[in-house]
């Protein structure tokens, strides 16, 4: 029974905020949204990279995402910001690029967790998630597969008692 309700805040980092974090937002919501917690977290997404800020997302990511359900087509990119530590829990990277550039731009004494969206779902087996801006359909799939399976994870880590 959820009493003391606190809500938890996740921000999805990748390199453009056009393909895989947008999609992290857009799946891992719809996770806590249909699992009856989506009260119980704050979502948003950013990119390392300033080139994509205030576009929509890549449009393979809107089509291969609303196939599976998700709508991603109100999102718009924006720049990560050292402000961003002092507002999310949870700062997920998609590679460990990202998670080198969080890392530099990290305040001393951040107290929520920065680290690899992967590393929350062991079971995966990889911890990165491809970029898949250069590549085909496929790429695009695979990064919903894993984003699917590593936000039950995720959701699971931060409402213990989820399901
Ligand atoms: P994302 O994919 O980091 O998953 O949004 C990319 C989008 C754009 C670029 C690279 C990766 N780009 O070089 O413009």
């Amino acid at each position: 029974m959820p009493t003391h309700a606190t809500r938890s805040s996740v921000l999805f980092v990748c390199l453009g905020n056009i393909c895989r974090s947008p999609t992290a937002e857009a799946v891992f919501r719809a996770t806590a949204e249909r699992a009856g917690h989506g009260s119980r977290v704050h979502v948003d997404s950013a990119g390392t990279g300033e080139w994509h800020v205030g576009n929509p997302p890549d449009w393979r990511a809107i089509a291969h995402g609303r196939r599976r359900g998700y709508d991603l087509a109100p999102l718009r990119a924006r720049q990560v910001t050292r402000e961003d530590f002092a507002r999310f829990d949870w700062i997920l990277a998609m590679d460990r690029s990202n998670l080198r550039e969080l890392q530099a731009l990290e305040p001393d004494g951040y107290r929520g967790h920065l680290g690899l969206f992967l590393d929350v779902a062991p079971a995966i087996g990889r911890r990165e998630v491809p970029d898949p801006y250069d590549g085909g359909a496929d790429g695009f799939e695979l990064v919903l597969d894993l984003v699917e399976e590593a936000s039950r994870a995720l959701l699971a880590r931060i409402v213990p008692r989820a399901g």
